[in-house]
């Protein structure tokens, strides 16, 4: 048996675009509707996503049930900014209200600042591929500390930076769709500095506000049987490169570190092979005691840490449980290894717009209904998955049942 403690924060994850329904001032939602021939990607558009812009309510009282303490969403760039230098005010005051709402539930706000989306005249104008795009988002994000102040618990800045020069500037699945090394170091950098100038910037603002950002980390291995020493050198290698040497540059200006964690890919013979026992629909290898171990290696920056989101894609609800059961128990065990981890947030509340894959990957504790209603909307009803009622067990009491239990996962044939 394991006890988290009293305030261990229990929460989970959304984004604007992915949910709100409607951003059509940013980049995403031009190139969801003037796709270039060939591209297959986004595979649909966002459209009325899951219309958290106007059901915020309804979707704060499923954390509610949860028992939650905390809630983790973004606010929108392109809405709050829809031209260059004009901040639209009805927008922060939607945003008041949102926040408001959050905390009339007495949930904790963890907000990000830039979740993938930018706004379109950032976007025209050379967007992160700039020197100078730091001087715009720290505007940005100054003003939002300024109109949101404490309404905002924890403020992330940016959201996964190297995952969106992966997608945009080396895959070429997300906009701008290039596929171009140099220019993805670039803009790795440039958001590097975006974060740094960012954290300044609130911080001008109110010295006591909390700032980090949300990184997704992967846990990098050899075959634990038999590894080649090259290919524990290039897990080293990686790891040091994208992990640590990413952090070095950020961990400065930060209050505390986000990580977002979904899956492990094991080296062997510097190609990936991965068992591949229990993958999630779209097919990344579950191994929740990479979990353990990113956590335990990030001890040394002594920094606080929250699990900003840990989920996965299964429409059936089949592994959800045993998953979060098993990925809490990887969690528990980095405490007690004394890792300084203070909060975890399931992603997602709600399925929601899969970036480049649409509507199709299904993360949500709970169910969204996507069949067309009277009006030939989507209906959008909001349905508790099975999973749900773990999770808001857990959130009560703290307690793992389970600690020390081979993988649950494995007990699922
Ligand atoms: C992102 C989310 C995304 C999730 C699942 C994370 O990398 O922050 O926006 O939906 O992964 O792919």
């Amino acid at each position: 048996m394991y006890k988290f403690p009293a305030d261990f924060i229990w929460g989970t994850s959304t984004s604007a675009h992915q949910t709100e329904g409607n951003n059509t001032n940013s980049d995403w939602w031009y190139y969801e509707h003037n796709k270039t021939p060939g591209n297959p990607y986004p595979k649909e558009p966002s459209g009325i996503a899951t219309d958290s812009y106007n059901r915020y309510e309804e979707d704060f009282d499923l954390c509610v049930q949860l028992n939650n303490g905390a809630v983790r969403i973004s606010v929108e760039w392109a809405r709050l900014e829809p031209e260059e230098g004009k901040f639209a005010q009805q927008e922060f005051e939607h945003y008041k209200k949102v926040l408001t709402a959050a905390k009339s539930r007495k949930l904790k706000t963890f907000v990000t600042l830039h979740h993938f989306t930018n706004p379109k005249w950032f976007a025209d104008m050379g967007q992160w591929e700039r020197g100078d795009a730091h001087k715009y988002f720290a505007r940005y994000a100054k003003k939002c500390a300024e109109e949101f102040g404490p309404l905002i618990d924890f403020y992330t800045t940016i959201n996964e930076p190297q995952v969106y020069s992966y997608g945009g500037y080396i895959k070429g699945f997300w906009p701008p769709f290039k596929k171009n090394v140099f220019k993805a170091l670039l803009v790795q950098a440039n958001l590097i500095k975006g974060h740094n100038k960012a954290y300044d910037a609130i911080k001008t603002v109110s010295e006591r506000f909390q700032v980090g950002l949300v990184k997704n980390i992967m846990w990098i291995e050899t075959d634990p049987f038999g590894s080649h020493w090259y290919d524990r050198l290039y897990c080293k290698l990686f790891n040091l490169i994208i992990r640590d040497g990413f952090l070095h540059f950020v961990l400065k200006q930060m209050d505390f570190l986000g990580i977002n964690y979904y899956f492990t890919r094991r080296i062997i013979n510097l190609k990936e092979q991965n068992p591949n026992d229990y993958l999630n629909d779209l097919g990344w290898w579950i191994n929740p005691i990479g979990l353990e171990h990113i956590l335990v290696e990030l001890k040394k920056h002594k920094i606080p840490m929250y699990v900003t989101e840990n989920g996965l894609a299964d429409a059936e609800d089949k592994y959800r449980t045993h998953f979060i059961e098993d990925h809490l128990i990887a969690c528990a065990a980095a405490r007690d290894k004394g890792a300084d981890l203070r909060g975890y947030f399931y992603w997602s509340l709600i399925d929601n717009f899969e970036w480049h894959e649409g509507f199709w990957p299904r993360f949500g504790l709970v169910e969204i209904d996507r069949s067309p209603g009277e009006n030939g909307q989507p209906k959008l009803t909001r349905k508790p998955r099975p999973s749900f009622s773990y999770y808001a067990e857990i959130s009560k009491t703290g307690i793992l049942e389970n600690y020390h239990h081979t993988p649950l996962i494995h007990k699922i044939t």
